[in-house]
């Protein structure tokens, strides 16, 4: 299964993402994961993404889509992958599409965790991560990149017959629940 994980920051995805690819035998891709491990490291992609990341802002797309590309050009991901957090704008969609549709292969399906803003930023303020972007304000920035540039995605793949729309709210089981009844269908 090639499956993508769309929903506003908080909204569980990677929580969920962890649980998922799990059941399903497949790798699990998280962009802001890898992001945070280079930035940890220091490596290069690290010092180049963080800044964006601090301020909530999205990584530049050309950075973000090469990373992706080298990601699932990896064995593990030749039979099927979870995306936690990419694509995240029209223009990122539309090169997933492409690299896939190359390789042979598509999308079989993208969910969508829906939840309210104050929902969100309850969980995200109570994280205690201590992640940089995890403030009131660059948590409202987040939010606000979120309506603009991420969630078109929602049309774009309801569009190509993909989308699930799944309420996030409710316990993380009961959530994981509604994700597979709605992948089994
Ligand atoms: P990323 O790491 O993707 O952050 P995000 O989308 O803001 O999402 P979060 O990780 O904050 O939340 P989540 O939805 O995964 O929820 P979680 O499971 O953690 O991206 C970070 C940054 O990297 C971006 O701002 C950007 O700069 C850059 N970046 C990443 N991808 C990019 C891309 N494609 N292009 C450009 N830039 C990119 O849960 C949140 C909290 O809620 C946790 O504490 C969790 O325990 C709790 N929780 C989860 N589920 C439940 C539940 N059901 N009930 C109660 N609590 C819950």
């Amino acid at each position: 299964m090639r499956l993508v994980l769309v929903g506003p920051p908080g909204a569980g995805k990677g929580t969920q993402a962890e649980v998922i690819a799990a059941t399903l035998g497949i790798p699990k891709i998280s962009t802001g994961d890898i992001f945070r491990a280079n930035v940890g490291h220091a490596t290069p992609l690290g010092v180049q993404a963080k800044a964006y990341m601090d301020a909530g802002e999205l990584v530049p797309d050309e950075v973000t889509n090469d990373l992706v590309a080298a990601r699932l050009s990896e064995t593990d991901a030749a039979q099927g992958f979870l995306l936690d957090g990419y694509p995240r704008n029209v223009s990122q969609a539309d090169v997933l599409a492409e690299n896939l549709q190359r390789a042979g292969a598509g999308l079989d399906a993208v969910v969508e965790l829906a939840v309210d803003a104050e929902r969100v930023i309850e969980r995200l303020l109570s994280r205690g991560q201590g992640r940089v972007d995890d403030t009131q304000d660059v948590i409202r920035h987040r939010l606000e990149v979120y309506v603009s540039e991420t969630e078109p995605l929602v049309g774009y793949y309801r569009e190509r017959g993909l989308l699930h729309s799944v309420d996030g709210h409710g316990t993380v089981d009961a959530v994981t629940a509604r994700i597979l009844e709605a992948l089994k269908a």
